[in-house]
């Protein structure tokens, strides 16, 4: 995705022709760019590139990870070889420690071993305790140089950064044992999200729209509030056609299930009832009907723990990536309970006031410094007029 590329490089390398020259640093960018054409797609994998230079470091292949149980990235590179190309002294660099694992596609590490490549260069260990390590062992026990850039240090950082972004739902699956969540606001300069009197719509130009309801698409579920579904009747679709509808879930935090009851919105004429989440609390899970499917919250929560236990619920189903796009009351449970591994912020340029503007932390607030929110590993990017802000959310510990 283009946006996500000029957010972390200020130049692309080019798409290469076969025996172009490449240095070590644009054949690892290369990768990652590779990777990011698989972003969304690739699900429970992680998105993965791989580029392969000759012992002259003439470019020789590329490839990328499609879509879980599809050719994995080293595969795709080592399948796109011109007939007779020799891989002696060949050198292969990877977003990703090959897998070395046998799932529904053989083993990468164990194929790599069996060529005559002399180095792979990963940027990223994988997590994943099946392969961790292991694919890096196969291709050492074969003779072949090994590095890993994530555990050389941080010469390398943006790169490293990049190559974690783009499979961070699955870094995160692993780590944490939980679905990765993308906290979504358009806002203006000042940081209202809207008038209080509900309207909100439009604050960022077309071209910032169509890149969220991209991320949108590429996570596996879209979560909204109640107050935001009644108020401007929305679809929550990716638009992107590239998207499988059937994998791509909507959630409304609606505890007395009052949606429940309007058949007539656009949200039930968009998406299949079994892709429709309603988190109700159980005084309504009798108004379970034809809509939606139900998803049981506890009652008499605060709305911290009621976001907590419909996060859990979602990763208990196999949801992975959750984009969470407001209302102001959604976004700010989200920050009072600790909620949001990444914050996608985008302004337009507008100023609309505190005076009747709604603040998108309206009801959140770090009384004391060591409570705030920062981002870490920040981005920026100018998109038309708007200026789009991402970063990993992080607790401050000082
Ligand atoms: N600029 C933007 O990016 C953007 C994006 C989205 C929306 N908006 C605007 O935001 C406005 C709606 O925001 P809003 O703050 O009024 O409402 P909201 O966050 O959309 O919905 C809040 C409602 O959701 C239910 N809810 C259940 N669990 C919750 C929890 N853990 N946290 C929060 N809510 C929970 C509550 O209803 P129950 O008590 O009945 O369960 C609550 O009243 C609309 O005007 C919309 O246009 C702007």
């Amino acid at each position: 995705m283009s946006e996500w590329l000029r957010l972390h490089f200020a130049e692309l390398v080019p798409f290469p022709a076969l025996g172009d020259r490449l240095t070590d640093e644009q054949a690892l960018q290369l990768a990652v760019q590779q990777a990011f054409e698989g972003y969304g797609f690739t699900a429970p994998n992680p998105a993965v590139g791989c580029v392969i230079l000759d012992s002259k470091n003439q470019f020789i292949s590329m490839g990328y990870h499609h879509r879980a149980g599809e050719g994995h990235a080293e595969a795709l590179a080592l399948a796109g070889l011109r007939e007779g190309q020799s891989l002696k002294g060949a050198r292969v660099f990877v977003t990703l420690e090959p897998c070395a694992h046998e799932g529904r596609t053989p083993s990468c590490a164990k194929a790599l071993a069996k060529t005559e490549v002399s180095e792979v260069l990963a940027v990223l260990r994988d997590p994943n305790p099946l392969v961790s390590g292991q694919g890096f062992e196969i291709l050492k026990a074969a003779g072949k140089k090994v590095r890993c850039l994530e555990a050389e240090g941080s010469a390398h950082e943006p790169l490293i950064e990049a190559a974690r972004a783009v499979c961070e739902f699955f870094l995160t699956n692993f780590a944490d044992k939980r679905p990765f969540v993308s906290l979504k606001v358009a806002t203006s300069l000042d940081g209202m999200m809207g008038l209080r009197n509900g309207q909100s719509q439009w604050l960022t130009s077309p071209a910032s729209r169509d890149f969220a309801r991209f991320l949108r698409g590429a996570h596996e579920a879209c979560l909204v509030g109640k107050q935001t579904v009644l108020k401007d009747n929305p679809r929550l679709d990716a638009r992107d056609t590239r998207f499988a509808k059937e994998s791509r879930h909507v959630v409304i935090l609606d505890s007395k299930g009052e949606l429940l009851t309007k058949p007539d919105l656009q949200l039930f004429k968009t998406h299949s009832a079994q892709n429709i989440w309603i988190a109700v609390g159980p005084e309504s899970v009798h108004k379970a009907s034809s809509l939606a499917q139900v998803l049981l919250v506890e009652e008499q929560i605060s709305p911290a723990e009621y976001l907590k236990k419909t996060l859990k619920a979602l990763w208990e189903r196999q949801i992975r990536s959750i984009w969470i796009e407001g209302g102001a009351q959604t976004l700010s449970s989200a920050l009072g309970a600790g909620i949001g591994d990444r914050l996608w912020l985008f302004q337009g340029p507008h100023l609309l006031g505190g005076r009747h503007g709604r603040s998108w932390t309206e009801s959140w607030g770090s009384e004391h410094m060591a409570e705030r929110r920062t981002l870490g590993a920040v981005r920026h990017l100018a998109l038309g007029p708007d200026h789009v802000t991402t970063g990993r959310m992080i607790i401050s510990k000082t």
